[in-house]
């Protein structure tokens, strides 16, 4: 086993002491490169500590990790705080021939990794997910800095992201072949699951996290490894876990950080071209998934594509109008509306129609929008101006074409410039964007719907095919209707579908492949059939 034993505490005592001066000699290099930050799209005149306001402060790194090193550049991007524009930190700001160098420590690393046993990677799992857990504040800190989610839900998500590497631990050893009869009498089949290789790992700023260790904790269990590209908007999160990924004993090239802005349509073409990645997973908007696919082709990468969604919430008219508020509220606005599988657009029957779109005005109405780190804010900002400017966009067209706006429908300038006040929009009509566009935002519009066939039809009408939510409490409806949506995932009586123990991923222009559950591990690995010749009695 050798370098693939967890290692002692010692050892990892050694190993965060060390961390010190290279972040120390990191931040000397690049407070020398301040004057090349390269594509500063916007500028802040404060910056933020993010150190002190953790407590193991070399988890805050700001470079890339290459062969489990920090890896210098002269070039850097600046990253921001959403809540305050104030400026968390610069990264790297990696050419595609810096990127290089990381495909090549990945390449490098799998001829290795790709032989330790699939206990061997379980045990670096429970390690890494054990750290992850202990480090769960600081982690929590960086997401709200960067990506604005309170701090609540930041832990929460850092516990969804450590859910993965426990479930995938599980998995790794169960990655199960077949024993078959083939057509030929005496001879005998079996195939065997072997990791695909080298993986390219492109992920949002929505879940700086989980994103991450969905895609990354299978890639392991299968004995593949990683090059992570984080959004720019949201890196510091992945390079901390990275960073703990070696404190816990993960080898060196197995998991690799590069982060870029100025050269993100080449970066992440030369992660779709080497011929050294094997597969790329990516999770983000269709338009992109369709670049990255075409990008792939001359490579034959094996994909996996999650991308954007436009969930229909269908509460039926048997639903207790409480728990239809309860669950729509957890749908919509998590993330402050900013995830792939937010309700988007909410159908609720004529009967109830009323009584529901109070209750929802009521209990946003009690939303308290601001900075993630203060105590009682129960929702943070929009991640950038496009997206403040595409949930107003969205508002003033509903509202064009009849919708009553019953609580917010505007900027929250006076909190700051990338909050919109929580929204809920009543008499919204078919006919306006929201149906067909997925908003990313704090929106709530409801529509009314009079009958079962008519609401299918409706929530069925968009070309994406992500998650979907119905609610009844009538269980012939349930299996009839959620046989009918055109979606990869139906929650029924709830509003949340996450769960690292069901296969997550969509159908249309949502994508392909799935992550986590008994399926997510397939995703990188490759089935070889072994044939056995005239070794049997015939049959
Ligand atoms: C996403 O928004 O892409 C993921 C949401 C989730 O895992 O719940």
């Amino acid at each position: 086993m050798g370098q693939f034993t967890r290692p002692m505490k010692m050892q990892w005592a050694i190993t965060r002491q060390s961390a010190g001066p290279s972040v120390a000699a990191h931040n000397q290099m690049a407070a020398a490169s301040a004057p090349m930050l390269r594509n500063a799209q916007r500028c802040s005149l404060s910056t933020i500590n993010v150190k002190d306001k953790l407590s193991s402060r070399y988890l805050f790194r700001e470079a890339a990790i290459i062969n489990g090193k920090d890896f210098p550049s002269a070039a850097h991007f600046p990253v921001y705080d959403p809540a305050t524009e104030a400026q968390i930190g610069v990264c790297p700001d990696l050419t595609p021939r810096q990127v290089d160098e990381a495909i090549a420590a990945a390449s490098n690393a799998f001829s290795s990794f790709r032989r330790t046993t699939p206990f061997e990677r379980a045990k670096l799992l429970r390690e890494w997910r054990d750290l992850v857990m202990e480090s769960q504040e600081d982690l929590a800190t960086m997401i709200t800095l960067e990506n604005g989610k309170p701090i609540d839900e930041a832990k929460g998500e850092v516990a969804y992201a450590a859910s993965f590497m426990d479930w995938f631990a599980g998995e790794a050893p169960r990655a199960y072949g077949d024993v078959i009869a083939p057509s030929v009498g005496a001879n005998r089949a079996i195939t065997i699951k072997q990791p695909i290789g080298v993986c390219a790992i492109i992920t949002p700023w929505n879940f700086p996290a989980a994103m991450i260790t969905r895609k990354v904790s299978a890639a392991i269990a299968a004995g593949c490894t990683v090059v992570i590209k984080p959004d720019s908007e949201t890196p510091y999160t992945a390079i901390a876990l990275a960073k703990l990924a070696k404190i816990a004993g993960i080898p060196d090239g197995v998991v690799n950080v590069v982060t870029t802005k100025s050269y993100l349509k080449e970066v992440g073409e030369k992660l779709c071209t080497d011929e050294r990645i094997k597969k790329v997973s990516f999770t983000g908007s269709t338009n992109v998934g369709r670049l990255l696919m075409a990008q792939s082709s001359s490579t034959l990468k094996k994909l996996s594509l999650e991308l954007g969604g436009n969930a229909p919430f269908i509460v039926f008219p048997d639903t207790p109008v409480a728990d239809a508020v309860a669950a729509a509220v957890t749908s919509k606005f998590r993330g402050s509306g900013q995830t792939c599988v937010c309700a988007n657009r909410l159908f609720v029957h004529e009967s109830i129609y009323d009584e529901f779109c109070e209750l929802l005005t009521e209990t946003v109405s009690g939303f308290k929008i601001g900075n993630g780190l203060e105590e009682g804010v129960t929702h943070g900002p929009l991640i950038h101006d496009r997206a403040v400017n595409k949930v107003e966009a969205h508002v003033e067209d509903a509202v064009k074409r009849g919708g009553k706006v019953l609580v917010g429908g505007n900027r929250a300038m006076e909190v700051g410039k990338y909050f919109f006040h929580p929204t809920v929009i009543r008499d919204a009509k078919p006919g306006i964007r929201i149906m067909k566009e997925e908003t990313f935002g704090p929106i709530a519009a409801v529509f009314k719907f009079s009958s079962e066939e008519e609401v299918v039809a409706l929530a069925n009408d968009v070309e994406v095919g992500l998650a979907s939510y119905l609610l009844t409490k009538d269980i012939n409806r349930v299996f009839r209707v959620a046989e009918q949506l055109e979606y990869g995932m139906v929650g029924v009586n709830t509003g949340i579908v996450s769960d690292c123990a069901t296969p997550f991923g969509g159908v249309k222009f949502s994508g392909f492949g799935r992550e986590g559950s008994k399926y997510g591990i397939e995703e990188y690995m490759t089935i070889k059939s072994i044939t056995f010749g005239g070794v049997g009695a015939p049959y």
